[in-house]
């Protein structure tokens, strides 16, 4: 279907590599019950053969998880495709995830292969993870730096050998938008076989551009996205999740595409993910950060309180939070004063005692960097007005 756009989280796998974020058994087993709530289509669980405890966790996930295609990490290597392919064994639906690296500082450095041998590799890969699903996934790692034909070579050998996801990962979050969306509009066009898949992308956050370069993408034919909650991830992280989801949505108008993604679910992943990870969410985030939703400055309090639309482009309740939120401070105006004092129970008896009290109120501001409702509750009390 093309305009579904497939939300692919790895969260439990890339947001995994988060140094620090590491998670046990049970964790993923929370992180992915939550995200099969959230609809995401695909849960990449781990990595198979990373480790025991990783072993375990995929196939703990895949056992459970019912309404999500699970899927599991694998190198371009027999053993972790068949450990890959054993941890998956329960599941309703599983996926196979390979990849080899393509870019020639990769290719030369890391892998000390040549070209031929890494298509070789990628072939026998995809054939070997056919045997055990028939939705496999091959990603050129750091496609981002690879050359586009030897792209075009590789992708159109994986297809014929079985892949059913073609996934360009810009592994060290080196793409801009313009060009990666180009890039995804080549592959497609060039690649002989290329409507045998979906393309899907991957981006890295290294230059603050993960969500921009997935959107581009998307503009440009990609249609399965792999991101993370709160954009965990290596290094700088992945594209975020709820920013990719909310792009697609509020401007669906630009993308004519949608996710089967749950919104309101939104907020409690990203709550979920930062307490088991201990990684807090920066105030100013979007979509999920204390702020997204909250209002100081008293000319947007004054829009906000007569149509919301003045200042907001989503509403806080679709993506979990229980309304937005009116911040009392030094820019706030009168109107959302008196506002938040109707809630407080207090009606002025004169514009007078109006006056006198939001005066009050800015002297207190003033040193302070948000006012909370029980500093109100001690202005009222100390001016001797009716609550
Ligand atoms: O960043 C990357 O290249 C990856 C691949 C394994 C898809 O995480
Ligand atoms: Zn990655």
């Amino acid at each position: 279907m093309k305009d579904h756009l497939i939300i692919f989280d790895t969260t439990l796998r890339d947001g995994e590599q988060s140094p620090g974020a590491s998670m046990t058994r049970d964790e993923k087993i929370r992180i992915a019950k939550a995200l099969e709530r959230l609809k995401v289509d695909v849960i990449e669980a781990g990595f198979p053969a990373a480790s025991v405890g990783d072993f375990e966790a995929v196939l703990a996930v895949a056992n459970i998880i019912k309404d999500s295609t699970v899927c599991g990490l694998a190198r371009a290597l027999d053993k972790d495709i068949d450990q890959a392919g054993a941890a998956l064994k329960g599941a309703a639906r599983s996926r196979i995830h390979t990849f080899i690296a393509t870019s020639p500082i990769h290719m030369q450095m890391k892998l000390h292969m040549q070209p031929e041998q890494v298509i070789e590799y990628a072939v026998k890969a995809v054939k070997r993870a056919r045997q055990f699903t028939d939705d496999v996934e091959f990603s050129p790692e750091d496609a981002g730096r690879s050359e586009e034909d030897f792209l075009c070579r590789i992708l159109e050998a994986v297809i014929d050998a079985g892949a059913t996801t073609l996934n360009i990962p810009d592994t060290v979050g080196y793409s801009v938008p313009q060009q990666f969306g180009a890039t995804i509009a080549n592959l497609i066009q060039r690649i002989p076989n290329s409507d045998k898949a979906i393309f899907s992308v991957h981006c890295h956050n290294d230059l603050g551009l993960a969500v921009a370069n997935s959107l581009a993408a998307v503009m440009n034919g990609a249609r399965q996205v792999e991101c993370t909650i709160n954009g965990l991830g290596e290094r700088a992280g992945n594209a975020s999740l709820e920013e990719v989801v909310m792009s697609v949505r509020t401007r669906h108008d630009v993308f004519a595409c949608q996710t089967r993604v749950d919104s309101r679910e939104i907020l409690t992943c990203s709550k979920l993910v930062s307490s088991i990870t201990g990684f807090p969410v920066q105030p100013n985030k979007a979509i999920v950060g204390a702020n997204a939703f909250a209002h100081e400055a008293g000319i947007h309090q004054d829009g906000v309180l007569k149509s919301r639309e003045t200042y907001e482009i989503m509403r806080a309740e679709d993506v979990g939070w229980s309304a937005n939120r009116m911040v009392l401070g030094k820019h706030s105006g009168r109107n959302a004063f008196k506002s938040r004092m109707t809630e407080l129970g207090v009606e002025f008896q004169s514009e007078e005692d109006l006056n006198e009290a939001f005066s009050r109120f800015k002297q207190l501001a003033d040193k302070k960097h948000e006012i909370f409702d029980e500093d109100l509750q001690a202005l009222i009390s100390e001016v001797g007005f009716e609550a």
